[in-house]
């Protein structure tokens, strides 16, 4: 759909006023290395993609918030003088009143506005949908309020939404990726001080296929909040005897003499290795060094599926596709797991015949229909 077209739904549904409409944008993220490592204080390398979400809004006179989305059509308002909490029958819109929330806890009066949004994202998939839709609406509000806020407290607030609103523990990567994405670029973004690097990405003759297992990804919240206590239990094992602040900042000797459960000793281990995997998969990028960086993506894989234990059938069975293609130097899940999405680094000339056979041994081995992007590195979140 056309912004066009965005527009007249926009009418249709709010009318006309003459307060001004403005369009807005917040990219999806796909993140490359650093998986689980970003509520574990290391590395982490993730890019904005050009799918995403967009929202039509305009303020009103009155203070109301009134959100419509395409992807259900369903309509919600919520009277921004009341206390506003999280509710599961709001279903989508938990996320942008999560955002409401947070500016009125910090003080802030805000107008009542009208939202429409519309998604290219697949929702739910693990491209960081929930975080698009967050740092997007925080974007909106301050505009349509004038209030002034830093990209990196966009990024801030919508992960304090995430944890406190929404309850999923995650960590920064997703928010910061939406906040501060760079076209051709990827960030490398130490979780810990918040300090990045834009790694160019340069391709040269591949390009970044990202695979939709279209698994549903069911009690994955439940399971992505269990991993982050596993991480954390496995710190205060090290902590004991090493004066660290952070499961990243172990080493594996130290993982090895500390950690003795064997779940936690999995979970730890892939923390420490996945981080020591991102330097080198950073360093491969900046020497161009395409092959390395591929083999790193695959390791990467190996240990979220055996290690970390967050992978499944669905993303084993492309990875396992992808292993096998000549012309795919590296590949692995991508975002929390439990089903969503994979990337891999295909050659360009063959990836027709890549994303077709991989759909059809996909199918063949899930029976599930999987659906294959070419993933275009975009911007940050931002005013049309
Ligand atoms: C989800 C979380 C992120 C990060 C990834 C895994 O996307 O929101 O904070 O933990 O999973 O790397």
């Amino acid at each position: 759909m056309n912004i066009t077209n965005l527009r007249k739904i926009f009418f249709d549904t709010f009318g006309r006023d003459a307060n001004q409409e403005q369009v807005f944008f917040a990219p999806g993220r796909v993140c490359l290395i650093g998986e689980h490592i970003d509520y574990n204080g290391g590395l982490v390398v993730p890019a904005a993609i050009s799918l995403g979400i967009y929202a039509v809004a305009r303020k009103t006179n009155n203070q109301i918030l009134h959100l419509k989305s395409t992807i259900d059509n369903a309509e919600y308002t919520f009277d921004l003088t009341k206390e506003i909490s999280y509710n599961t029958k709001n279903s989508w819109a938990n996320y942008p009143l999560g955002m409401a929330a947070y500016l009125k806890n910090k003080g802030y009066v805000l107008n009542g506005c009208e939202i429409l949004f519309h998604s290219t994202l697949p929702v739910g998939s693990g491209l960081s949908s929930s975080a698009a839709v967050e740092v997007l609406t925080g974007k909106v509000l301050a505009t349509l309020n004038n209030i002034e806020i830093s990209r990196k407290d966009l990024a801030l607030a919508a992960k304090d939404v995430e944890n406190n609103f929404v309850g999923v523990q995650c960590g920064i990567m997703d928010q910061f990726a939406v906040a501060f994405g760079e076209e051709n670029h990827a960030i490398k973004l130490n979780c810990n001080t918040l300090e990045y690097e834009l790694l160019p990405l340069v391709l040269n003759e591949y390009k970044l296929v990202i695979f939709n297992t279209n698994k549903k990804r069911e009690l994955a919240e439940s399971a992505f909040n269990k991993r982050v206590s596993e991480c954390s239990e496995a710190l205060k094992l090290i902590q004991q005897y090493e004066p660290i602040n952070c499961l990243a900042d172990a080493t594996l000797e130290m993982v090895e003499k500390y950690v003795a459960n064997e779940t936690l000793y999995k979970r730890a281990y892939h923390v420490v290795s996945e981080n020591n995997r991102v330097k080198e998969a950073a360093e491969a990028l900046k020497k161009n060094d395409l092959h390395l960086f591929g083999k790193l993506l695959f390791e990467s894989h190996l240990s979220l599926k055996n290690n970390y234990e967050v992978s499944g059938k669905e993303l084993d069975s492309f990875i396992e596709y992808a292993a096998t293609n000549n012309n795919c130097l590296g590949a692995k899940m991508t975002g929390a797991g439990f089903g969503g999405c994979a990337v891999a680094v295909v050659e360009k000339t063959s990836i027709n015949s890549f994303i077709e056979e991989s759909l059809h041994y996909y199918k063949k081995n899930t029976h599930l229909t999987g659906t294959a992007y070419i993933a275009e590195i975009s911007d940050c979140v931002k005013i049309l």
